[in-house]
């Protein structure tokens, strides 16, 4: 069982509270507006709890669950208060078309969110090519990873086999701009050759 933050109450934030919710974790709920934040605790059940946006998130690992353009900011309001986290990076970095990414060659969003947290803190790029509506319906899927720190990669692991996923690490986290780059891909799949957005990418080893 792992201690889980969500910054941001969205549709993410809420497929994976209620997979973690299920998987007997516990799970805090953090939103600029508090009134909502404890709606989805209260949706949530499981004892899980509204946090205060801005203060020392509960969870060990905390989920940020917001836009990668309003990253930034909610990681400079937090400052030291996630000194220590292991934090979730579960952004897309596609542009408006879905078709590029926003972010300069030879970085991405995970690496520049690391740059702006304490130090101390080690960021997990995960569930960025993982449609959120499918994360909702609770098939088993895979979901990519990558990070630089072994210990926190361990941790987001074992929190990501209790969803009923199958996690697969991809390296450190330099990987996280080809998982971003997964982004347009699986947009791409959906609006061309699979024709649907009811989709999901997945790993087979082959014998
Ligand atoms: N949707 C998908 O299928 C999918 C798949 C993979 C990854 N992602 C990524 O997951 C993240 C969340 O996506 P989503 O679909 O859950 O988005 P969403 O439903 O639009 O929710 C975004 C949440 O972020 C909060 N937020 C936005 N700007 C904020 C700010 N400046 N300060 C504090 N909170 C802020 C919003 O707060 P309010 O509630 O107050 O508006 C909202 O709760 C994004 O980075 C997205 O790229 C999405």
């Amino acid at each position: 069982m792992s201690s889980i933050s969500f910054i941001g109450l969205g549709g993410m934030a809420s497929a994976i509270a209620t997979r973690a919710v299920a998987g007997g974790n516990a799970v805090e709920v953090i939103g600029r507006d508090a009134a909502k934040a404890k709606a989805l605790a209260a949706t949530l059940g499981g004892g899980a709890t509204a946090g205060t946006f801005g203060t020392v998130p509960l969870g060990d690992i905390v989920v940020l669950a917001v836009p990668y353009t309003s990253a930034a900011s909610v990681v400079a309001q937090y400052g030291e208060a996630l000194a220590g986290k292991v934090v979730i990076d579960i952004s897309n970095t596609f542009n408006a078309e879905a078709t590029g990414l926003v972010i300069p060659d030879g970085t991405s969003g995970a690496q520049e969110i690391a740059k702006a947290l304490p130090a101390s803190a080690h960021v997990v790029k995960a569930f960025n090519a993982v449609f959120g509506h499918i994360l909702a319906q609770g098939h088993p899927l895979d979901v990519l990873f990558a990070g630089d720190d072994a210990q926190a990669k361990a941790s987001v692991s074992a929190f990501i086999e209790s969803l009923g996923l199958r996690p697969l690490d991809v390296g450190g986290l330099p990987m996280a701009r080809w998982l971003e780059g997964m982004g347009p891909v699986l947009m791409g799949l959906a609006r061309n050759g699979m024709g649907s957005f009811n989709i999901a990418l997945g790993v087979s080893a082959i014998s």
